[in-house]
């Protein structure tokens, strides 16, 4: 079989999102499912992987949001999409040092890929528990969070041309080519996006439909016992007609419909979108602010300066250099940024006080 016939699977033309799911998560195929790629030697690299001071801050986080739900007995966190599980060993690590918190927490992980199962299952000890969905969780709040997850989820993609929605496609040509094209969207689509005021009047679109699934499943879980959920992603508040699908191999641009299956595909977030849909679903959101400004706000340069002092001065100049990495808006800083959706009868949850 021709390797790109692999991700049509039977059909001849697929739907964008449709198409790059197959690309990332194909079981046997898919980028997901065979290589390591994070770091150096993979093809990109995340916070938890810049520095571990990143994790350990999403550590006090969450034990500061437990303190902010008084303290209960039963609680539970829940990672999505841990990746090498370098977030979740810190996370295990971190919270050894709050015991009263640490006797009760329960710490799940959501993953979709086999490989990174078992990248993970090596990394962290019997401390954790893997889920597929959220059937186990039955009582006490829940907190998820997840760091790089979102943007990982394949986006559709519409052009509105007057008043009428194309939806961007894939078509598996008779010579085995694969060919772009723009197909009339259902009107299944069109209702949903109109459905939207942050894609209003917009020539470009794109949707989140399968991200928006994996969500709905989150909120009604956090409707039901309490609790919020913490993204940390690239993407932006202002939509302004941009393709932001983008494909990186090795550190560097990849065309998308090249290295099928060896690179990776994400897209930037819309988080204007975002909060309109927890909203629509009855959560309450904060203000959407970025990586950098969390970040200060937990205290991520005063920690730094404790831990620095024992340092030698290489090692002192390495933290700062990944310090400008998470913080410096030339880097993540101001890329990224962090939403919180909650569903609390108190909202002093750190970080966005
Ligand atoms: C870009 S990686 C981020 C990994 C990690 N959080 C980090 O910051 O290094 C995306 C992760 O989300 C996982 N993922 C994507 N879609 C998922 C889904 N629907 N359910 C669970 N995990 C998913 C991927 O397999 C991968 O572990």
């Amino acid at each position: 079989m021709n390797s790109n016939q692999i991700f049509f699977k039977k059909s001849r033309i697929l739907p964008a999102d449709q198409f790059f799911r197959n690309v990332l998560y194909d079981k046997k195929f898919g980028y997901y499912a065979s290589q390591m790629p994070f770091g150096k030697n993979g093809d990109f690299i995340t916070a938890p992987k810049i520095s571990n001071i990143f994790s350990e801050i999403i550590a006090i986080w969450i034990v500061a949001s437990w303190e902010t739900f008084g303290k209960p007995k039963n609680f539970n966190i829940v990672e999505l999409g841990p990746g090498d599980g370098s977030l979740a060993s810190i996370l295990l690590k971190s919270f050894k040092k709050f015991p009263e918190f640490n006797s009760i927490k329960n710490l799940f992980l959501l993953e979709k890929s086999n490989f990174l199962r078992k990248v993970q299952k090596k990394k962290l000890n019997k401390d954790v528990k893997w889920i597929n969905n959220f059937d186990e969780i039955k009582k006490g709040p829940v907190i998820f969070f997840g760091n790089e997850f979102f943007d990982a989820i394949p986006i559709k993609q519409f052009k509105k041309i007057k008043n009428n929605f194309f939806e961007k496609s894939y078509v598996l040509d008779k010579d085995k080519k694969i060919r772009e094209i723009f197909v009339k969207a259902s009107q299944m689509s069109v209702k949903i996006i109109k459905s939207y005021k942050s894609l209003k009047n917009l020539k470009f679109i794109e949707f989140p439909q399968f991200g928006l699934q994996e969500l709905k499943k989150i909120n009604k879980k956090i409707l039901k016992l309490g609790g919020c959920i913490l993204m940390v992603d690239y993407g932006y508040v202002k939509p302004s007609n941009q393709n932001t699908l983008q494909s990186v191999m090795k550190h560097k641009r990849n065309n998308l419909l090249h290295n099928l299956g060896k690179a990776d595909i994400t897209a930037h977030v819309n988080f204007a979108l975002l909060g309109e849909f927890f909203k629509k679903d009855g959560l309450n959101v904060k203000n959407v602010i970025t990586q950098k400004q969390f970040l200060a706000k937990m205290g991520i340069l005063e920690r730094a300066q404790v831990i620095s002092k024992t340092m030698k001065f290489r090692e002192q100049s390495d933290l700062y250099l990944r310090l400008n990495r998470l913080l410096g808006p030339k880097y993540m800083g101001d890329l990224f940024k962090v939403i919180l959706a909650y569903k609390f009868n108190k909202n002093n949850f750190a970080g966005f006080k």
